[in-house]
């Protein structure tokens, strides 16, 4: 199998922001509790963070994390959360059939931000609260001094205000399951009049508005389109959210990556649309900020917990194990964020600890990388400056979701400050190697290295028993010569060329 590409530094999209390398905790299963936060793990710091975790979430380069949910979001009182710990409630998290101990809230979940060096994002309830305790929040956390919230955030042991810029208004609010699910008319207002309130405070907010849990909502596009109809003036961004999970049908797994690409498009051309109808001058950019492989299936058929006498404290929910497939189905869903990077310019991979997590841990033991680990790593450490549009002549196959899919999937970055680029490269067959011919433009002379993903077991994992069994090797069959650069893909794999 054969395929060509061009670079051409010139052909830019927009710039990479860095809040594309975001990411997601929540209040759910062992992420916060036994995963970031363990009191009495040998690894822990005097205020229970494991250092373990802290040194592998700092390799992975998460740049923004979105905090404290999710589903949680929608039923959490975020009073419950702050003070002293031994006033703090016990409450019931009904969106994942849990206790919440509340030992971890805002303060303790800022000091960890600044030890991985990370931006908060933080969500607001929508769903069973609404404007006022919005406000609170915002007053609480962001004003310096002078009322009652913010003097008592200084009480609480916080006296600079915590200076959060970027404020979720809600989670999936288009969801049947969420905790005060709506209609888009009416979530559309809610969320325009929240906005409105929050901008009172302070005009420089950078607020997100829920569009559609998964393209595949039936709601989806009109949810859009209502929404910001409501709200186009008020916020700044729009959701997308979207897990992948292989059906049993590998081929059409692989190409994920057509379906992200469409998603966006489709939410890019609907808030046009409403920036037209309304003669509007301003853009609206995409926070993707929910994306993942997640096996969704598993969870709701066999994990899903019930029973009223039945709410444990950090049960194991979520904790996909991933096999080098997912992991390049995973790093080709970054390709297609770097592909529209035009309008997305804010990303959370969810999540980011033992919850469909890239990082895991065990009680008491050892923390290790899945294997989605490595390509986000690498990316986000090596994709700046812009994204560039790579033209792909590839042969092809077919998939039963996508039709006719390119068997090479590319993306590109290149930054005029340093003149480093990064190339991506995914190749969809699950039995032949792909030769890639690689005409490099202005790129020709630098210094090219090649990293891959791949394995001779597509379903190899890196587990508690064996958590090195899958890493990233040097991609050997990496040759240039002048203008052109050529390197074999082997089957289901995913690679990165960087060029300095
Ligand atoms: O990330 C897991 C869950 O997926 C989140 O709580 C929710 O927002 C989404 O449905």
């Amino acid at each position: 199998l054969h395929a060509r590409i061009f670079i051409d530094t010139r052909s830019v999209i927009g710039p990479v922001n860095r809040r594309l390398f975001g990411s997601f905790v929540e209040h759910l299963g062992r992420s916060v509790y036994d995963g970031i936060y363990e009191p009495g793990h040998e690894s822990a710091d005097e205020n229970g963070f494991r250092r373990d975790v802290i040194e592998l979430v700092k390799e992975l380069g998460v740049t923004a994390i979105r905090y404290p949910g999710g589903n949680f979001v929608s039923g959490f009182r975020w009073e419950d959360s702050v003070g002293p710990l031994e006033s703090r409630p016990r409450r019931l998290d009904l969106a994942w059939h849990s206790t919440e101990t509340n030992e971890v809230g805002l303060a303790e979940f800022d000091a960890w931000l600044k030890l991985v060096d990370s931006e908060l994002m933080l969500a607001l309830n929508l769903g069973t609260r609404g404007v006022q305790e919005a406000l609170d929040l915002l007053e609480y956390a962001n004003l310096a001094e002078g009322t009652a919230l913010a003097e008592k955030r200084i009480a609480d042991g916080h006296p600079e205000p915590y200076g959060v810029q970027m404020w979720c208004l809600g989670n999936e609010m288009d969801g049947p399951w969420q905790l005060g699910h709506r209609s888009a008319d009416d979530y559309g207002k809610l969320a325009a009049q929240t906005a409105r309130a929050m901008r009172s405070f302070d005009p420089s907010l950078e607020l997100v508005v829920c569009g559609s849990s998964s393209a595949s909502m039936p709601t989806f596009g009109e949810w859009e389109r209502t929404v910001l109809t409501h709200t186009y003036d008020e916020v700044d961004y729009i959701s997308c959210h979207a897990y992948y999970e292989d059906r049993g049908d590998r081929g059409d797994f692989l190409a994920s990556g057509v379906n992200m690409d469409h998603f966006i498009d489709a939410v890019v051309a609907t808030a046009d649309h409403v920036k037209a109808v309304r003669g509007s001058s301003k853009t609206m950019y995409i926070s993707f900020d929910e994306w993942n492989i997640w096996y969704n299936e598993r969870f709701e058929k066999v994990d899903k917990l019930t029973g009223v006498d039945n709410w444990p404290v950090a049960p194991r929910l979520l904790e996909d194990r991933y096999s080098v497939t997912d992991a390049v189905v995973f790093g080709s869903l970054l390709m297609s964020l770097l592909r529209h990077a035009d309008r997305v310019t804010s990303a959370s991979l969810a999540q980011l600890v033992n919850v469909i997590a890239p990082i895991m841990t065990e009680p008491g033991g050892p923390a290790w990388r899945q294997t989605t680990f490595f390509p986000f790593a690498e990316t986000a450490a090596h994709a700046s400056g812009s994204a560039l549009r790579v033209n792909v002549e590839s042969d092809t196959y077919q998939t039963a979701s996508y039709g006719d899919v390119s068997l090479v999937d590319a993306a590109a970055t290149f930054d005029d400050q340093t003149g480093n680029a990064a190339i991506y490269l995914v190749n969809r067959s699950e039995h032949e190697s792909v030769e890639v011919t690689i005409n490099l433009g202005d790129l020709a002379g630098s210094v090219l290295t090649a990293t891959s993903l791949a394995s001779s077991d597509p379903d190899a994992a890196n587990t508690l028993d064996e958590p090195d069994r899958v890493g990233l090797t040097a991609n050997d069959t990496l040759r240039s010569s002048g203008a052109t650069a050529s390197i074999t893909l082997p089957p289901i794999s995913w690679t990165q060329i960087t060029a300095l």
